[in-house]
């Protein structure tokens, strides 16, 4: 079921009643999403005219007739400063008047480029609206103070103009490379880079601009409707809610086609494969357009081109050789309809023989798209990361072990948990506490006869270094004596209904308000809630979870708002729907970085939402929503999280375990080996759910687990490695085969092993039940070992791998180098003096590089410069290790170096160190030592050789106590090991 039926008090009164018909009506009869809470295209009026447009347009009828009505007035074109505009008019059957809709078209110097087509009557307020709506005129224009970061715009005022014969070509961008070919009549943009064309805007002419009107009069008898009376235009009736519309239509399409590309990814969040499927029928693939409304899809089904929890309008093109992309910028209800095409002509240099063509559909708002042209995809994440933000530095505990259920029920539960860890040596950095933990649904208060004293569990918890993580929810419990709601009303800060008067719907504390967080008040009033002495009984140790900011309505239409309620300055919910859930973590984000600390200063905020639209990965974690306890939502969850790195926003995970149900014992150890590689590692269970904690499984589960989280925190530096290269430069925490191998086309549309950053580490998890073997795809001809026994895999294509209960599918590509810390603790923060281990995995060629990041893991003094930054290289000639200072400005380093200085490299493993050096002398123990330079100075260190188990495996050397700095330059000289040394110096 959806909910306990521990229901409010307010059980007794009508509105009570009507709660508990609600949870009863939100109980699904089978464990399967609720499909007719859900709107299909069909059923969605904006949707359902669009795609009848478009098979319209498309229809063998039309072939080679249709005319797209948009044309550009070419007497309107200005180009200045690196921006184009003109008016685009439209023309509309049986009008004279044409309907004028400003064109804007700006050039970033990055080389990325806005298209923006907006409406003149709107933007003057020139429209009436219907009944009484408060409702602003204007196409909603603000998505962009949400999404992209505030500094986004630098423009390229270099652009190149051109116009012949209603073409006007533009070059721009960096080295001239990019071109825009617009055509004046109809209106299309072309964009090139280096001579192809890589995406066009309008190509089939599927664009439609819903223009204002007033509605028509109801047809007389008899008599045709008017081609403006629109269906589904005005009152639209779905579940029992009707929609008022004071707008009407206004729903805004593109369609934006790919050429000689065969795969598309990104538009977060489907549970579906990280490659799109198509979405109008076919084998295997999809008969609904992909759909972003983000909503609580409870007991959400896998392989669905559905809407879940969060919406990213950002998708990926790829083929060999190129890479580029687009961002849609609307927060409405927006729908996406993709089909594969054979391709019109080749494209040389690796070009598909098919074209992927997309429609974008939009209830509302501008139409502002966002074209990126890559050429790679390191180059395309960097372009869109610079718009959009890249993640947050967290704080390390955060990207260690997270420990939740639904619910732990009081201090003593917490302890009681935290104790069994201990026990059972399984490390963890963070419990979390659902909703019970509070007094009866009201945020900010902790229930007093479970949570008498929750200071003293904080200190408890802390005494290992552990967090709490409490859930704060966005609706505010509309009850007396609850001075969070009353203040809520007396400062005016809820969303409103359609009428101006605060919104009332139901959700866990029954009646509720919402806070809205797109007013700035709003926001100040909720930091001032989370000051230590106003949130009583929580700590520096104290992080925040932020749920069902879709927002969740249980009474509300597809369990969420009235579109037409209104928000500041009264834009309607609409317009901004899937930035909401956006807005109030990042309230909560601020509010966490403003708490002032005991001892002074601030700390990085850590909060996990559900709900997210494109730039809240500069704000925190998100996760997968309310998955089930089976193999199939095993399965979905790699794709999905993949999908989110593509889309810009990395630290995410999925419920390990699966939220509803009981998993088997092997479903749950499963899951624990593929969650450890989840940029966010969080084990959650549902209220009815079964205890599973990993130390009541038993034996071996219990024993495995316990390795399989014991790897995670082993990796934790290389993790916070690869979370500070996506912080700068957005490349994916984790990443899929065409990531890494952009030139693999066998490999475009694998999504079920991943690379962990830069550190070559290559994962498949076993997802299937009863299965003991995979193959794990090369994606090249580098050498690859097993991370365990060394053994060697090399060749392109699939290659078997045997991965019994307790083995994870882990393979090491050579010519990477990663960090590592081998002690076991009980927490990523008791780690923190610990020693590293550094891991050389030698290449065909007997090279490899890597990298380590370290900060002190929970002030913003990195932002100052304080923070070691090293690069690490093996070289085969020199047969050298070198490792040098990366760090931005090495000065302002000075004071963290001195902090990290007693941190040490402990030891050196080299993988297949017979790549780069013959091993005679080493393998016959006759050299012991070799000698390393630090900060001038040489000295003799002892290595260990390692022979290989037989031919198929690697051998290895382990440089050991070598007491090497972190923050200091040095090089570690094998080749005088093999004899160049003088006696006296070893
Ligand atoms: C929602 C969340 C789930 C949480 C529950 C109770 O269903 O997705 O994670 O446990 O609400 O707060």
């Amino acid at each position: 079921m959806r909910a306990p039926l521990s229901l409010p008090s307010s059980t007794t009164t009508a509105g009570g009643l009507t709660f508990l018909l609600l949870l009863l009506d939100l109980i699904p009869t089978a464990a399967t999403v609720k499909h007719e809470n859900f709107k299909t295209c069909s059923q969605s009026g904006f949707c359902r005219r669009n795609r009848a447009y478009a098979d319209h347009v498309l229809s063998p009828d039309n072939a080679g007739k249709w005319v797209s009505p948009y044309e550009i007035k070419e007497n309107t074109i200005v180009l200045q400063n690196g921006i184009l505009q003109a008016d685009i008019l439209k023309t509309v059957p049986g009008q004279s008047d044409k309907i004028i809709l400003p064109l804007s078209i700006n050039f970033q110097k990055s080389g990325a480029v806005r298209v923006t087509i907006d409406e003149l009557k709107r933007q003057k307020r020139d429209i009436v609206l219907r009944g009484d709506s408060k409702a602003r005129k204007e196409r909603y224009n603000e998505a962009e103070r949400w999404a992209l970061v505030p500094d986004w715009d630098v423009r390229d005022d270099k652009v190149v103009y051109d116009n012949r014969k209603g073409q006007i070509t533009l070059t721009f961008g960096p080295g001239l490379k990019y071109k825009a070919v617009v055509d004046v009549a109809p209106f299309s943009v072309k964009f090139e880079r280096d001579g192809e064309t890589h995406i066009v805007l309008n190509d089939r002419g599927l664009m439609n601009v819903e223009h204002w009107r007033a509605q028509p009069p109801a047809p007389e008898e008899g008599k045709e409707k008017s081609s403006e009376d629109l269906d589904g235009g005005w009152d639209e009736t779905f579940g029992g809610n009707t929609d008022s519309k004071p707008r009407g239509p206004e729903a805004v399409a593109m369609d934006i086609s790919f050429p000689g590309y065969e795969h598309v990814y990104g538009i977060p969040s489907h549970a579906t494969s990280l490659s799109l499927k198509s979405t109008k029928g076919g084998e295997g693939e999809y008969q609904e357009p992909y759909r972003m409304y983000n909503a609580d899809v409870f007991e959400y089904i896998v392989d669905s081109p559905m809407t879940l929890y969060g919406s990213i309008p950002f998708m990926q093109a790829h083929r060999k050789g190129s890479s580029v992309g687009v961002l849609w910028l609307n927060a409405a209800e927006t729908w996406v309809d993709v089909v594969k095409e054979k391709a019109k002509r080749m494209i040389p240099m690796g070009g598909a023989k098919t074209d992927t063509k997309t429609h974008w559909v939009s209830e509302s708002g501008l139409l502002d798209v966002w074209v990126f042209l890559g050429p790679d995809p390191q180059a395309l994440y960097a372009s869109y990361g610079a718009l959009t933000g890249f993640t947050k530095m967290p704080p390390s505990f955060a990207i260690a072990y997270h420990q939740c259920r639904w619910n732990y029920v009081s201090q003593d539960d917490v302890k009681d948990v935290d104790r069994k860890f201990d026990k059972s040596e399984i490390p963890y950095d963070v419990i979390w506490l659902d909703i019970e933990y509070t007094d009866g649904k009201r945020y900010f208060t902790f229930d007093p006869l479970t949570f008498k004293d929750p200071k003293k569990m904080m200190k408890n918890i802390d005494k290992t270094d552990r967090k709490v993580v409490l859930i704060i929810d966005p609706h505010i419990k509309n009850t007396d004596n609850y001075p969070v709601v009353e203040e809520l009303k007396s400062k005016d800060l809820a969303v409103k209904d359609k009428t101006g008067g605060i919104y009332e719907g139901w959700c866990w504390p029954g009646s509720s308000h919402w806070i809205d967080a797109f007013n700035p008040a709003a926001i100040e009033w909720w930091k001032s809630l989370f000051a230590f002495d106003k949130f009583k009984g929580t700590a520096k140790n104290t992080f925040i979870w932020n749920d069902m900011n879709e927002p969740s309505v249980f009474n509300g239409p597809e369990t969420t708002m009235p579109k037409d309620n209104l928000h500041f300055s009264n834009w309607e919910h609409r317009d901004l729907h899937n930035i909401n859930g956006m807005t109030f973590m990042n309230a909560t984000h601020q509010a966490l970085e403003a708490r002032q600390l005991p001892k002074g200063g601030t700390q990085r905020s850590f909060v996990l939402t559900r709900a997210f639209f494109a730039g809240a990965q500069r704000l925190g974690a998100m996760w997968t929503g309310d998955n089930e306890a089976k193999w199939e939502h095993l399965q979905a969850a790699l794709p999905m999280l993949l999908s989110q790195g593509i889309a810009g926003f990395p630290f995410s995970g999925a419920d390990v375990g699966g939220f509803f149900g009981n998993p088997s014992k092997e479903l749950l150890t499963r899951w624990y080996q593929s969650g450890i590689w989840y940029p966010f590692f969080r084990a959650h269970a549902h209220i009815d759910a079964k205890r599973r904690e990993p130390y009541l499984l038993g034996d071996p589960y219990t024993g495995i687990i316990r390795e399989a989280v014991r790897l995670r925190y082993a990796l934790l530096p290389a993790w916070y490695t690869a979370f500070h290269r996506a912080s700068q430069d957005g490349m994916p925490i984790i990443r899929p085969n065409f990531v890494v191998h952009p030139d693999d086309e066998d490999g475009f549309s694998i999504d079920d092993q991943i690379y962990i950053g830069d550190t070559g580490i290559l994962v498949k998890p076993v997802v299937h039940e009863g299965v003991d073997k995979v193959n794990i795809h090369l994606g090249d001809g580098e050498v690859y070992y097993d991370y365990w026994s060394y053994k060697i895999y090399q060749g392109k294509g699939a290659k078997e791998y045997n991965a019994p209960l307790e083995k994870i599918p882990v393979l090491m590509r050579g010519g990477h180098i990663f960090p590592r810390r081998d002690r076991h603790r009980r927490s990523s923060g008791l780690m923190k003096h610990d020693p590293f281990t550094l891991v050389v995995v030698l290449d065909n060629k007997g090279n490899a590089e890597g990298y380590l990041y370290h900060d002190d893991g929970e002030s913003f003094n990195y932002k100052a410069g304080h923070y070691v930054h090293r690069k690490l290289v093996f070289d085969s000639a020199t047969k050298t290790l070198v490792s040098s200072n990366l760090h931005k400005d090495p000065v302002s380093a000075e004071p963290y170096n001195k902090e990290a200085r007693p941190l040490q490299v402990e030891k050196i493993l080299i993988v297949g160190i017979s790549k780069a050096m013959k091993t005679a002398s080493l393998a016959k123990g006759k050299k012991t030592k070799v000698m390393v330079t630090e900060e001038g100075k040489d000295r003799a260190v002892s290595v260990e050789y390692n022979a290989a188990a037989d031919a198929s495996s690697a051998d290895t050397l382990l440089v050991k106590n070598t007491k090497l700095r972190i923050v200091s330059d040095w090089t570690v000289h094998l080749e005088k090991a093999e004899g160049d040394v003088a006696k006296d110096e070893l």
